[in-house]
This record gives C-alpha cells, structure tokens and sequence, in this order.
C-alpha cells in the first residue's frame, strides 16, 4: 500500500514537473513573440516608411525607382514574415479576446477563409480556465483546424467546447478520414497528442477513410 502511494506521489509530482516545464516554454514563447511583433516588427514599419518617402521626395530617374519598390516589396515581405511567425508562436486571438470569444473569432475567419461551415457550440466558463490550458487548447484547435484545411476536404466542422468536471474540447469533421493504423510522416499530431498529455490532460483521435476524424481532448479540474 506505502509503495503504491509512493508511485502515486511520484507521479504527481513528474506532473506538476511537465507542467511547470510547460508553462515555461509558453511564456518564453509569448516573450519572444511580442519582442518579434513590437521590436522588429515596428522597426521594419519604419524602415518601409522611410523608403516609401524617399521615393516620393527624391526625382529618381526610372530604373533607380524600380529597385527602391523592389526594397518596399522585400520590406513588407519581412514585415509579413514577423507577424506570421509571432502569430505561431502565440495566438493572438487568446491574449486579445479570450478563450471563448478567442475561439469564435478564430472560427469564423476559418470559415471566411476556408470556404466551410463551421458550428462552434461553446459552453465552457473561460473564468474557471487555468491561463496555460487556454493555451492548449488553442494551440489544438488551431492543430486541428489547419489539418481539416490541409487534408480533409470537409464541408462542415463542429467545434464542441464543454466545461463541468472536465473540460472537454471536441472537434469533428466529415471530410475524407484516414486510416489511423497507418503510419504518418508529419508532426502535428504527434506534437498536439504531446502537449496534451504533457498538460495532464487525456487525447483522442478517431477517424476512417471517407467517414470523417474527430478529435478529443480533455483535463479534469485537478489537472491544474
Ligand atoms: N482532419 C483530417 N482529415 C483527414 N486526414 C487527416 C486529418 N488530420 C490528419 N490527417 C492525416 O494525418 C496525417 C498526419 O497529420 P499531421 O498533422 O501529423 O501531419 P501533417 O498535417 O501532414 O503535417 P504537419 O502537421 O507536420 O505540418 C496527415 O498527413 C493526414 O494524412
Ligand atoms: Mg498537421
């Protein structure tokens, strides 16, 4: 009985560690992210004022003209570049409209985007939502919602969010499946499958060639 104990305090223990480990790596990356928006992404607004002005102010004869557009055209290459890659490494949506509103905004740009009909059916009180698993489960929409883009060719996805004894987001899509027996190459849902597990929570998958996948994840209160 002692020794069973034992291993359960071991492992809540290697719990709180993944998390705390987690919660780490999320804030680093939210640091990094707002450093790359406000530091290099204003710089380069900048700089692309700067030239755009010159252009006007200076009489440039044509050719000389062609390559200050051609830096304007780089510049806001770059400036693009900095908000997708600030954008990945932490959403947006959730620091400025919360997990809630986070998700309905976020799905009805999808469905601008992706030309499909999304049903978001969201019940969960945000209040009693840790911060870090908000982010989790974002990052698994966001996983989810870009593989249903990439491979499913679906019509409809319905975007379930529950809250209660556990917190439960579920996402279902009737597009072409796959066979999960099959071995995949990519990295999505290795990674969404690790963070989820990582977070104590619990993680499902569920599909079949031309009958549709859906995803589950799910955190007990206590999880944290
Ligand atoms: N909703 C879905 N509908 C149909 N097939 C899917 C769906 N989600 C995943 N798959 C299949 O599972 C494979 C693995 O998905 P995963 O997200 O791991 O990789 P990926 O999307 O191909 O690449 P990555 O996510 O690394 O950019 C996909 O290549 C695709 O064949
Ligand atoms: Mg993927």
């Amino acid at each position: 009985m002692t020794s069973m104990n034992n291993n359960i305090n071991l492992v809540k223990k290697a719990l709180v560690q993944n998390n705390e480990i987690f919660h780490a790596e999320e804030q680093e990356r939210q640091r990094i992210a707002s450093e790359l928006h406000d530091n290099i992404g204003q710089r380069l607004s900048a700089l692309k004022y700067g030239v755009e002005s010159l252009i006007k102010q200076l009489a440039l004869d044509a050719q000389a003209k062609d390559v200050c557009q051609e830096f304007v055209h780089q510049i806001r290459g770059c400036i693009d570049e900095v908000r997708r890659i600030s954008t990945r490494l932490s959403p947006v949506e959730l620091s400025d409209a919360g997990l809630i509103m986070g998700i309905r905004r976020f799905c009805a740009d999808y469905e601008k985007i992706y030309n499909c009909r999304v049903f978001a059916d969201l019940e969960a009180d945000e209040d009693t939502v840790p911060e870090r698993r908000k982010n989790t489960v974002f990052r698994v929409l966001q996983e989810c919602m870009n593989n249903i883009a990439k491979h499913a060719k679906a019509g409809y996805v319905r975007v379930e969010l529950r809250g209660g004894d556990r917190l439960t987001l579920r996402i279902v899509d009737d597009g072409v499946g796959f066979d999960v027996s099959r071995r995949v190459s990519g990295y999505g849902l290795f990674s969404m499958r690790r963070r989820v597990h990582m977070s104590g929570g619990l993680f499902h998958l569920q599909s079949q060639p031309l009958l549709g996948t859906s995803v589950c994840a799910s955190w007990s209160q206590e999880a944290g």
